[in-house]
């Protein structure tokens, strides 16, 4: 009975797609594994996920699994932005469209469909800004940057180094991978408070997710410091422990990232099929939120 009902299924389901995430590094990637996989069963898909634990070696593995298996499409989230070009032009010759999710690749365009993903130049931007506004244009800040080789560690940094260019007062005085989990961000934080003679002089910490930016949290707290008040902290996702964060006092502004990418990717391998067109860049950026809403955000997100 139970085999039955699952060839039915198979039989039924309105799409087969492989889904290649890149690991669970942090709260928000776990996030929009959960909202892909939910978004793919409410409409019925048949959804072939792997996870690739921060390897290239493996996301290229499955993505040729998956045009093995006949798919028809593939969600990509790509560790890192080069040396996807052989792969994407194996499925591509298969006639199965890859949509990039959340992070982009350094690969001809017409090697993929569309890219469902935000503009992180941008996010890197708004976080400048918003710290060159508060702190009149004057701070040393230490920057926690996310996985090396990553669109979002490259772009957070152009769009953040492209706005405090204008401030000569605004020096980034430290900057070093974090990896984007909690625990490279606190180890990466000791290291700058020790070489920094304990951090009196650094007046904020920009990480490049909200994971690494609590794990400074941690590591300014055991050193004595208060963080969010000695220095700044400004991040980026708006993951619900952020704002409890925020709500406490110990940090000061993150920006959303949006985790929900299932839906306008799915819609976009629909409408490639139909024949319609599709733009090569979906945006889905978000808002920066500050303290005085943290904790009625924290309310509604964490439930
Ligand atoms: O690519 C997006 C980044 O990857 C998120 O900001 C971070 O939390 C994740 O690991």
């Amino acid at each position: 009975m139970g085999v039955a009902l699952g060839l039915s299924f198979a039989a039924q389901a309105e799409m087969m797609i492989g889904f290649s995430q890149i690991g669970s590094e942090s709260g928000w990637r776990t996030s929009e594994t959960a909202s892909i996989k939910a978004e793919a069963e409410k409409r019925g898909i048949d959804l072939k996920f792997s996870d690739a634990q921060q390897k290239q070696e493996n996301q290229i593995k499955a993505v040729r699994s998956f045009i093995a298996q006949g798919v028809d499409g593939i969600l990509l989230a790509p560790v890192v932005e080069t040396g996807w070009d052989q792969v994407l032009k194996e499925a591509k010759d298969a006639g199965i469209p890859v949509v990039l999710v959340d992070r982009g690749v350094d690969a001809s365009e017409d090697l993929y469909l569309t890219k469902v993903a935000s503009d992180f130049v941008v996010e890197g931007a708004l976080a400048a800004a918003w710290l060159a506004a508060e702190t009149n244009g004057v701070c040393d800040v230490v920057e926690l940057q996310g996985t090396v080789g990553s669109s979002a560690a490259n772009d957070r940094k152009e769009g953040f180094e492209s706005v405090v260019s204008n401030f000569p007062a605004i020096n980034i005085i430290r900057s070093q991978s974090g990896d984007f989990t909690r625990s490279g961000g606190k180890e990466v934080m000791e290291s700058f408070l020790k070489a920094e003679n304990g951090g009196a002089n650094i007046c904020a910490v920009y990480a490049h997710n909200d994971d690494m930016a609590l794990g400074a949290v941690q590591a300014i707290k055991e050193a004595g410091l208060n963080p969010g008040e000695d220095m700044l902290i400004v991040s980026i996702d708006a993951v619900p422990d952020i704002f409890k964060a925020m709500a406490d006092g110990d940090t000061n502004a993150t920006i959303e990232l949006n985790p929900h990418l299932g839906a306008p990717s799915f819609d976009a391998i629909k409408a490639a099929k139909a024949g319609e067109e599709v733009p090569k860049w979906i945006k889905a950026n978000g808002p920066l939120f500050l303290p005085d809403t943290a904790a009625e955000e924290y309310k509604m997100r964490s439930k």
